[in-house]
Parts: structure tokens; sequence; C-alpha cells
């Protein structure tokens, strides 16, 4: 699997955004240790803070399916425009991801001309643990 093919999951996935609030939609693509994909997008709430960023709808999606291992992941942002946004995860979803990777996970995010790296570590020095 590619950075770019990952970021093509992520693309997809923004199609399912409910996001009639912001309009700023979100798709995320998470990729586990094997090679298997799955999927997330923002669902917004009347309620504002009962929405759900993409990259945590993905996380929480492979967790119910048993995985707990991942390698990357690829967060594909669309303004209210129709252009791409580059979004890297917000804190929240940072800290989510941390609880099941340690920061050698690698964070794509950024435009399909021109993707972009980081690492969750980078992205998150120092992640709240128990
Ligand atoms: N959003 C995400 O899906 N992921 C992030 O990392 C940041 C923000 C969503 C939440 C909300 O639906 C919209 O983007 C605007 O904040």
């Amino acid at each position: 699997m590619t950075d770019q093919e990952l970021f093509t999951y992520a693309q997809k996935a923004c199609e399912k955004a409910y996001a009639p609030y912001s309009r700023f939609r979100v798709g995320a693509a998470l990729l586990t240790k094997d090679g298997k994909v799955y999927t997330g997008a923002n669902i917004e709430n009347a309620s504002y803070g009962a929405t759900v960023c993409a990259e945590r709808t993905a996380l929480f999606a492979a967790v119910l399916d048993g995985r707990r291992e991942f390698t990357a992941i690829a967060v594909a942002a669309v303004q209210p425009d129709g252009a791409y946004a580059s979004a890297p995860p917000c804190g929240i979803c940072r800290q989510a991801l941390s609880e099941f990777s340690d920061g050698s996970l690698r964070v794509l995010y950024g435009t399909p001309q021109q993707l972009q790296e980081a690492s969750l570590g980078s992205l998150l020095p120092q992640a709240f643990g128990l």
C-alpha cells in the first residue's frame, strides 16, 4: 500500500462525511500492521460537541473489528468551496490514536498533489497516559 493509495481511501471516505454545520468534510484511512484499511468520516451533530472526527470514527471501527496495531493514517479534508485543506488530526484525535500506537505512527495529510507526513510523536510529544 503506497501513501498515495492510502490517501485515496481517505478521499473516498470524505464522501461519507455528515457535515451539514461546518460543511468541512474529512475522511480518514487507518492502515493496520497486516495491511488492512479502516476508513472513517466526520459525523456532526446539532449539539456541536457530540460531533466525532473522521480519525476517531476510523479508529473505533478498527478497534471494534479487533485491530489494535497500526502503521499509518491518512487524512483528507475538503473545505466548503471544494478545495482540499491541509489538516493534520486535531488534539483529541492525536490523543485517541496514541492509545493504540506509539510515536512512530505515520500521519499523512495535505492535498492529493502534495502529501505531507509527520509522526504521531512529533504531533503529540507528550501524550497523556495512566
Ligand atoms: N474534524 C475532523 O474530522 N478531524 C479533525 O482532526 C479536525 C476536525 C471535523 C470535525 C468537524 O466536523 C469539522 O471537521 C470542523 O471542525
